[in-house]
C-alpha cells in the first residue's frame, strides 16, 4: 500500500465526524486538528490516541497551515469557508469544505478562478447528497429510471431551537444569529442538483415570518425558514425549503417527479424507504410503485466498518470521496467539486436578493463560464459588515432586532451552565 495522505481537520466540534473517518481510513490519516476551543482539541488528541495515533494540536491557523499535510478539511464557520479554503489551497493543499461554499457572490468567484489555478482538488462535503436514500435516488435518476426530472420539492426541517445556545454558545454574534432564511440551502438543495445533474438557471426567494423565541435566543432576525423556487437548465421548477419549522423529529423530504416515473424518500411504517414509481411504456398513467429501504451501493463494507453512520448514513462519505478523488481513485468520482458546489450555494445568496427586492427572479450565473465571472466579482454583499463593507445587508427582510444586554448574560449563562 502506497503512503497514506496526511490530512488536518479545522474546527473540532462537526470537525469530529471527519476526524472518526480519517482514524480509521486505510488510505489518509489524520495528523493535526485546529481549533481555538481547547477542550475540543483535548477530545480530538484522546480520540487520536484511542485509535493509536498521535496528532498535532493548533489554537491558531496560521500555525496550523504551516504543519506538513496534504489536505485540510474546512469544519470552521460556516460564513468563513471560501476564506480559508482559498489560503489552503494557495498554501497547496487539497481542500474538502462543510457546508456552505461562499459567503458572498465575490468568494464564489475567487474559490472556482483559485481552484483552477492551483489544480488541486476542491470537495464539497453536502453530506445530505450521500444518505442512504438520497443516494439511492442519485444512481436510479442517473439509470434513466424516471426519465427527466419535470418538478422537484426537497426539504431540510430543523428546528434547532432546543440546542440554539448550546450550538451559537449564546454568542449573539454567532454566524448562526445573523443566517438570513435561505443562505444555509444546500441540504435541500443539494441532493436535487446531484441527482439530476441538472444547473439552477433563476431563483425566486421567499421568506416565511420570523418566529419570536428565536429572537430572544439571539437571532437578529428571528430565524425565518426560507424558500427557493428554482428553475433549472431543462425548465423544471424546484422548490426548496429549509429552516426551522414546528415539527419533530427534524426530517429531509425530496421527491422528484420525471418524465417516465416518480423517486422520492418515503417514511413509511416499517421505516425510510425510497418509492420508485415507474410508468409502463405501453400504458400512460399505469405503472408499478416499489417501496424499498436501500443497500449502501458504495463501499459499503468502508462505510460500515468506519461506525460513522450519523445523517442517515451519510457522513462516511464526504471524507472517503475526497480521500479518493486525491487519489485518482473510482470512489472519487461521486464528490462534490466546486462548480457543484457553487451552484447549490449561489441559489441561496441570489433568493435573498430576490426577497429584498419583492420576490423578483434572479438569474443564476454559470460561473464555469469566464465571461460570466466579472459582473460578480466584485459583489460582497451579505450579512457581516466586516466582508460587506457598504454593500451589507440584514439578516431578514422584517425589521431586525438587537437582544438586550439581559437576554444576552441569561444565554451566555444558559451556555457555561450546559458546558461546565
Ligand atoms: N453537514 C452537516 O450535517 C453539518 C452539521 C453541523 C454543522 N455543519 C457545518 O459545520 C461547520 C461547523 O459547525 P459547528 O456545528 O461545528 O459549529 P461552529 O461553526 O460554531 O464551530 C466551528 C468550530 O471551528 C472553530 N473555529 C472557527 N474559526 C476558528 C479560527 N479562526 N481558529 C480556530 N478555531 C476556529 C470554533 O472554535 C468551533 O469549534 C459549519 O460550517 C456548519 O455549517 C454541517
Amino acid at each position: 500500500m502506497g503512503k497514506k495522505l496526511r490530512i488536518g481537520v479545522f474546527g473540532g466540534a462537526r470537525g469530529n465526524s471527519m476526524i472518526q473517518v480519517l482514524l480509521h481510513h486505510p488510505d489518509a490519516e489524520l495528523v493535526a486538528v485546529c481549533d481555538k476551543y481547547v477542550p475540543l482539541l483535548e477530545q480530538a488528541r484522546k480520540n487520536a490516541e484511542a485509535a493509536g495515533l498521535s496528532i498535532a494540536c493548533f489554537e491558531n491557523f496560521d500555525d496550523f497551515l504551516k504543519y506538513d499535510m496534504d489536505a485540510v478539511v474546512l469544519a470552521n464557520y460556516a460564513t468563513e469557508h471560501a476564506t480559508f479554503a482559498v489560503r489552503c489551497l494557495r498554501a497547496g493543499k487539497h481542500v474538502l469544505s462543510e457546508v456552505l461554499p461562499s459567503e458572498t457572490m465575490a468568494q464564489a468567484v475567487e474559490l472556482i478562478e483559485t481552484v483552477e489555478e492551483t489544480g488541486l482538488v476542491y470537495a464539497y462535503a453536502e453530506n445530505y447528497c450521500y444518505m442512504d436514500l438520497t443516494f439511492e435516488m442519485w444512481r436510479k435518476y442517473r439509470e434513466g429510471a424516471i426519465g427527466d426530472v419535470t418538478f422537484a420539492e426537497c426539504e431540510y426541517v430543523h428546528d434547532c431551537a432546543s440546542c440554539w445556545v448550546d450550538i451559537t454558545y449564546g454568542d449573539p454574534a454567532h454566524w448562526r444569529n445573523h443566517l438570513y432564511p435561505t443562505f444555509y440551502c444546500t441540504h435541500s438543495l443539494g441532493p436535487v442538483l446531484m441527482m439530476t445533474g441538472r444547473r439552477p438557471v433563476q431563483v425566486v426567494g421567499f421568506e416565511n415570518p420570523p418566529i419570536e423565541e428565536f429572537y430572544h435566543l439571539g437571532h437578529a432576525g428571528g430565524h425565518a425558514s426560507g424558500i427557493e423556487m428554482v428553475t433549472l437548465d431543462n425548465g423544471a421548477i424546484v422548490k426548496s425549503i429549509h429552516g426551522p419549522l414546528k415539527l419533530e423529529p427534524a426530517h429531509t423530504s425530496y421527491k422528484l417527479y420525471g418524465t417516465r416515473g416518480y423517486l422520492g424518500t418515503h417514511a413509511g411504517d416499517s421505516g425510510d424507504q425510497v418509492r420508485l414509481y415507474q410508468e409502463s411504456p405501453e400504458h400512460t398513467c399505469q405503472g408499478e410503485n416499489h417501496f424499498y429501504a436501500p443497500e449502501k451501493f458504495v463501499s459499503a463494507e468502508l462505510a460500515e466498518n468506519s461506525g460513522v453512520a450519523t445523517h442517515g448514513g451519510s457522513d462516511f462519505y464526504p471524507t472517503h470521496f475526497f480521500i479518493e478523488k486525491i487519489l485518482g481513485k473510482e470512489d472519487g468520482k461521486w464528490s462534490i467539486d466546486v462548480y457543484q458546489a457553487v451552484d447549490m450555494g449561489i441559489c441561496g445568496i441570489l433568493a435573498f436578493r430576490s426577497i429584498l427586492n419583492g420576490n423578483q427572479p434572479v438569474r443564476i450565473p454559470n460561473l464555469r463560464n469566464k465571461e460570466e465571472r466579472d459582473a460578480w466579482r466584485n459583489d460582497r454583499a451579505c450579512t457581516n459588515p466586516a466582508v460587506a463593507g457598504d454593500q451589507v445587508l440584514p439578516c431578514s427582510s422584517y425589521p431586525e432586532r438587537v437582544l438586550d444586554a439581559e437576554e444576552i448574560a441569561r444565554n451566555r449563562h444558559m451556555w457555561e451552565e450546559r458546558h461546565k
